[in-house]
């Protein structure tokens, strides 16, 4: 009986050095461990035997049995093995190719906006995003209760409103709120800075209004700022055409000054533009000369140096620049638009 176990495992061992692939393996297994096996013949004599010998023979045959499951699992393994890089791996194929990012359509105009005035020798500067109704407001020329607060759906800041800690002062003018442009970053670089210097500020801003193809409650613009002796509206004509007709790559395009009104402006002007192949006027920002109140607030001598101011919208810029229909693509989250402003 036990040289009957020794059979079944030598010739186990002889036929497992022949096995080269998954199919005969598993043809393999059948024969050595299958119900039909001569090891499962063998098992199943155990009970004609006597204690002792039983005993004995059921050791030996669990430790063949053994032995054969082994020696499979690690033959199957190592067929896999070897598997994988015969089968599955196709040298000629072509690669799968990386995926990389790239910028999101505003960055790249608002980049494009910066190097183009970066070139006129402004500045970029930056100012925060939640702010006291002082700068947003008051400085530039808007008190509270004037209609002219209407033009800016606010996001009032609930909490302490009024007094910071360990100043005194008017209360109302300490409120805090999400800026709703860019211009409350003229009074804090006015108030820093001797003139004559010019500026962008490039950031978002924040409105109070219902969303649709053209409006979003978060948006971006960019304000510009040129203060010094003797600087008036034709200088802000040049610069502003020069930047236009950079921006949208068009030396022949037409310009458009229109009379309007903005609080921190006297006269205010809206610059419309008109592009080859644009059929109608298109508003672009608005603009005008720094008004004497403003210049006063932050210490300036009005008759001494005299400023322009503007305001642009950056996506509606980036609209008209890639003929994007709707604002809320830009801030969808949607691959198929945005991955179409890869470089
Ligand atoms: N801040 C204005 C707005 O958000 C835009 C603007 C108008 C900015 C005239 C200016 C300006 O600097 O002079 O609607």
């Amino acid at each position: 009986m036990v040289d009957k176990l020794s059979s079944i495992k030598a010739s186990f061992e002889a036929d497992v050095q022949l096995v080269t692939n998954l199919e005969q393996w598993e043809v393999l297994r059948v024969k050595y461990l299958g119900r039909k096996s001569q090891l499962s013949d063998a098992m199943s004599l155990l009970k004609d035997l006597s204690g002792d010998q039983r005993r004995d023979f059921g050791k030996h045959a669990n430790e063949v049995r053994t032995f054969l499951e082994v020696v499979l699992e690690d033959t199957r393994i190592a067929l896999e093995a070897k598997g994988t890089h015969a089968n599955r791996i196709d040298v000629t194929r072509p690669g799968t190719k990386k995926q990389t990012g790239h910028l999101h359509p505003l960055t790249r105009v608002e980049d494009e906006i910066k190097q183009i005035f970066l070139a006129m020798n402004f500045s970029v500067v930056e100012g925060p995003e939640i702010e006291t109704e002082h700068y947003n407001f008051d400085a530039l020329n808007v008190p509270a209760n004037h209609p002219a607060r209407e033009m800016w759906d606010t996001f009032w800041i609930k909490g302490e409103q009024g007094k910071q800690k360990g100043k005194t002062g008017p209360t109302e003018a300490l409120r805090y709120l999400l800026r709703t442009h860019t211009s409350p970053m003229q009074i804090r670089y006015m108030e820093k800075n001797t003139p004559p210097f010019q500026i962008i500020v490039p950031g978002r801003v924040f409105r109070y209004e219902a969303t649709d193809a053209s409006h979003e409650i978060n948006f971006y613009q960019m304000e510009g700022l040129m203060v010094g002796p003797h600087i008036s509206l034709a200088n802000f004509k040049y610069v502003i055409e020069e930047f236009f007709k950079k921006f949208f790559n068009d030396p022949a395009m037409q310009f458009r000054f229109r009379p309007s009104y903005f609080p921190f402006v006297e006269p205010g002007v809206e610059v419309d533009i008109k592009r080859k192949g644009d059929s109608k006027w298109l508003e672009v920002m608005g603009a005008g000369m720094v008004h004497r109140n403003v210049l006063k607030a932050v210490g300036y001598n009005p008759e001494e140096v005299q400023g322009f101011a503007f305001g642009m919208g950056t996506d509606r810029l980036a609209m008209l620049k890639y003929k994007i229909p709707d604002i809320r693509l830009l801030y969808s989250g949607d691959l198929r638009f945005i991955q179409q402003f890869k470089k």
